[in-house]
């Protein structure tokens, strides 16, 4: 029996959606027991689609099942101003060589949780809506459930309204039912990850000579890198989803804080604002692992190994 951690990616790649199944599958601290996908950065037959082809470029045979198209209530919002309109803009990715599973990605979400022998730890990267309904639909699961390690929120920080981070605006409602769930939650949100960059010179250290992977990664990134800097003015690509991954690997990589946050859902200028009680002044009982501090430098060595190691998967 190996003792690696078993993982859910919830996704909607999204370019550092595509890093964090790249790190999670190349790492021997996790088993990626399954991918599911949900609509966001692009439509949801697009983020699929992208999963499937990201899968079949590093020969990964994780199950990938397809989720929502939209959010529980609210219209989707596509983010293409940062992914293109394909989702993965920036190169071609391989046509999809595997078989997907036909069922919704909420359904094996339950069903994973339900036949494992342990627990296993849910990476939401996206907007929250299969994990919602999953827990909607089974609650029981909750026992099944180690932790959430999601990236979104942000307690200083955001980026689609000076109040909340994107995840968390698409799909508020959702983020609320995961927020309250009761079930031990890591918030990876924008105060780190948009630290945990990898810069121009990074990104072309990964270049590898015949590199199958990084002849592919290094020009998306070098997309995304351009897509982050002329609008935030960022010196590289933030590798959000990537960091929620890396957390699950090395926990130690980012500094949590234990605090209440509340998911506000009503506000007309608040909507989707992860709103972190540091001084306990709501005297709420904390709810979250809020990730206050990271370390960077760890982080972009983490990617660069894994990218490095797909490479050689790959030959
Ligand atoms: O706010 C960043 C998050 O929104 C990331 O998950 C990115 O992929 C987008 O989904
Ligand atoms: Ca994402």
């Amino acid at each position: 029996m190996n003792n690696r951690k078993k993982i859910l990616i919830d996704c909607d790649p999204g370019h550092d959606d595509m890093m964090a199944i790249m790190l999670a599958s190349a790492s021997k601290e996790v088993e990626l027991a399954g991918v599911t996908t949900v609509a966001g950065n692009q439509t949801g037959d697009k983020t699929f689609r992208n999963a499937c082809q990201v899968l079949t470029l590093i020969k990964d045979n994780a199950p990938v099942a397809r989720g929502s198209d939209k959010p529980l209530v609210r219209e989707l919002l596509t983010a293409p101003q940062f992914h293109g309109q394909t989702g993965l803009d920036g190169a071609d990715l391989p046509p999809v060589g595997i078989k997907p599973l036909d069922v919704h990605a909420a359904d094996f979400i339950i069903m994973t949780l339900e036949q494992s022998r342990e627990k296993m730890v849910l990476v939401p990267t996206g907007p929250l809506t299969n994990i919602a309904l999953a827990l909607i639909k089974a609650p029981r699961i909750k026992e099944k459930v180690e932790r959430i390690v999601l990236m979104g929120g942000g307690m200083h920080d955001s980026n689609v309204t000076p109040a909340a981070e994107y995840n968390i605006y698409v799909d508020p409602e959702a983020a609320k039912v995961v927020f309250e769930s009761g079930v031990p939650i890591t918030m990876v949100g924008l105060d780190v990850t948009n630290r945990a960059i990898m810069t121009p010179e990074d990104i072309e250290a990964l270049t590898v000579p015949g590199g199958k992977v990084s002849d592919v990664v290094v020009p998306l990134l070098r997309f995304f890198a351009r897509a982050n800097k002329d609008i935030f003015g960022l010196p590289g690509a933030p590798l959000h989803d990537a960091l929620a991954v890396a957390a699950v690997i090395e926990p130690g990589i980012v500094e949590t804080k234990h605090l209440h946050v509340a998911v506000e859902t009503a506000g007309e200028l608040t909507r989707g604002m992860t709103l972190v009680d540091f001084y306990g002044v709501t005297k709420q009982k904390p709810n979250v692992d809020v990730a206050l501090e990271l370390d960077a430098r760890r982080f972009v060595s983490m990617m660069t190994a894994a990218i490095e190691k797909l490479n050689r998967k790959l030959g």
